[in-house]
């Protein structure tokens, strides 16, 4: 297929095209036959799946599938499903020589090979991107919301629906990590305030950007949309829960957006928070004094990513998004296996043993995020692993680096951020801790040899 013979933009037409279309009715006839979807209430508007990933195979991304099975012992993985992301424009067409968005989905059908697959795609480059850190800055500035719609969305959904009448294809969308709970964590008068997302809260274009998002991609049928929620460790005290629910609210009925462009929401992308922590729970107490309170926890009221997923899907319910609304969480690098994992409950002696000594979690503080030493692999990517959980995904592809440990000149828009430096002390994100991550690291999305390494040496599940 030719990118130049791209039909023009046309998503509402396209809609209502599909309206009358006797190929929308045969489709959902087929679906609910196979007990997969019921047919919307609009006849037009064809019904998608309540969860894309259960009885569908994944896709497997072969240029990272290489690069994990050239490294000692990577092979044992390297048929797993990774992310595929979008982070420039020129990703879009594929960067070096790389393949592009179009070659990804040609090689995904053929996968599927007439079973349903789902295609993982991150959609990461708004206009003032990562305003609390400066490891994966983008290449937009933060008021060049046009070019971000004209030069990336449009383009991307102009060859996602090429793919909408393939029936065996279900596109995956993770939108905009790290955006939106920046601006309510990061932004005045907050302490950890920075300007960027001061900027980026007054100028409203993350929310114009991921409502434009929602919008274009949820009016291709099958695509399903699951907007960045954060994890546990950010969005689960009290004072950033209900808020980010309401902020989500918000930016799903903002400009075209609506509720039903939503299929639901990631939680831990990119980050290393554990999916169960098998040997405490928020609900305990030690001597009197509850989990809750331990210096670990810090008052939030979760400890892990697949409760807090739990919770805040009800949260998000409960604000407006749909019923059924799903979430996925990325356990690519949350596994914290190998030796130093503790084997069962800490001390009962008070409640900072407990909680020291039953924590899977290896981190020095639970802000940090920068290549974490000591994190494996966590979970492998597995359908429906439980209730309201659509997925575990690897969405992070394992082995790709996030953020230089010092400073890289590129052309990538990237900046060094200190929290990618393992001498580094002095941030207030993270109660100015040591940020725990690897030296001798390169720019974020680059191959790190020596992290693949030590997140297959501590996998849990062991590979
Ligand atoms: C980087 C992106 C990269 C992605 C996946 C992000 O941290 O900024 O460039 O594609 O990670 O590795």
């Amino acid at each position: 297929m030719s990118r130049s013979n791209h039909p023009p933009h046309r998503r509402r037409a396209r809609r209502s095209a599909l309206a009358v279309g006797a190929l929308a009715g045969a489709f959902a006839v087929t679906l609910s036959t196979l007990g997969m979807a019921q047919a919307s209430e609009d006849p037009g508007v064809l019904a998608r799946v309540d969860n894309p990933y259960a009885g569908a195979d994944v896709y497997v991304n072969p240029e990272w599938s290489a690069r994990a099975a050239a490294e000692p012992g990577g092979s044992a993985i390297a048929d797993e499903p990774t992310g595929v992301w979008m982070d420039r424009i020129a990703a879009i067409d594929g960067v070096n020589g790389g393949m592009g968005l179009q070659d990804h989905l040609d090689e995904a059908v053929a996968q599927a090979g007439g079973q349903p697959i789902v295609f993982q795609v991150v959609i990461y480059n708004l206009p003032g991107r990562d305003c609390s850190a400066l490891a994966s800055n983008g290449e937009l500035g933060a008021t060049e919301i046009d070019r971000y719609k004209t030069e990336y969305i449009d383009v991307i959904a102009d060859i996602l629906r090429e793919y909408e009448s393939d029936a065996n294809l279900r596109v995956s969308a993770v939108i905009e990590i790290d955006s939106l709970p920046n601006l309510i964590t990061n932004v005045s008068p907050r302490p950890t305030a920075t300007p960027e997302c001061d900027t980026m809260l007054a100028n409203g274009n993350y929310v114009e950007g991921v409502s434009y998002a929602l919008s274009e991609l949820g009016s291709i049928g099958n695509v399903y949309n699951y907007i960045d929620a954060g994890h546990y460790g950010w969005i689960g005290w009290d004072d950033n829960f209900g808020a980010s629910a309401d902020l989500f609210q918000q930016t799903a009925t903002h400009g075209e957006a609506t509720v039903d462009d939503v299929t639901g929401f990631i939680v831990n992308t990119a980050n290393y928070g554990p999916t169960v922590e098998p040997y405490y729970t928020i609900d305990e107490s030690i001597n009197g004094t509850p989990v809750r309170q331990s210096s670990w926890v810090d008052w939030n009221r979760y400890v892990d990513n697949q409760s807090f997923a739990q919770g805040f899907r009800q949260e998000l319910v409960s604000t407006g998004f749909n019923s059924n609304i799903g979430m996925l969480i990325d356990t690519s690098r949350n596994g914290w296996g190998g030796p130093d994992r503790p084997s069962g409950p800490g001390p009962r002696t008070d409640v900072n043993a407990y909680v020291e000594g039953s924590r899977t979690d290896g981190r020095i503080h639970a802000g940090n995020w920068c290549n974490q030493a000591g994190a494996g692999l966590g979970e492998r990517p597995t359908a429906a692993p439980a209730s309201g959980i659509d997925a575990y995904v690897w969405i992070k592809p394992p082995g790709e680096s996030d953020g230089a440990s010092s400073e890289i000149p590129n052309d990538e828009g990237k900046g060094f951020d200190r929290m990618c430096d393992p001498t580094y002390q002095g941030n207030p994100r993270n109660n100015n801790n040591p940020s725990g991550a690897l030296g001798d690291a390169p720019l974020s999305g680059h191959w790190f040899s020596a992290q693949f390494q030590e997140l297959l040496a501590n996998a849990n599940p062991p590979v």
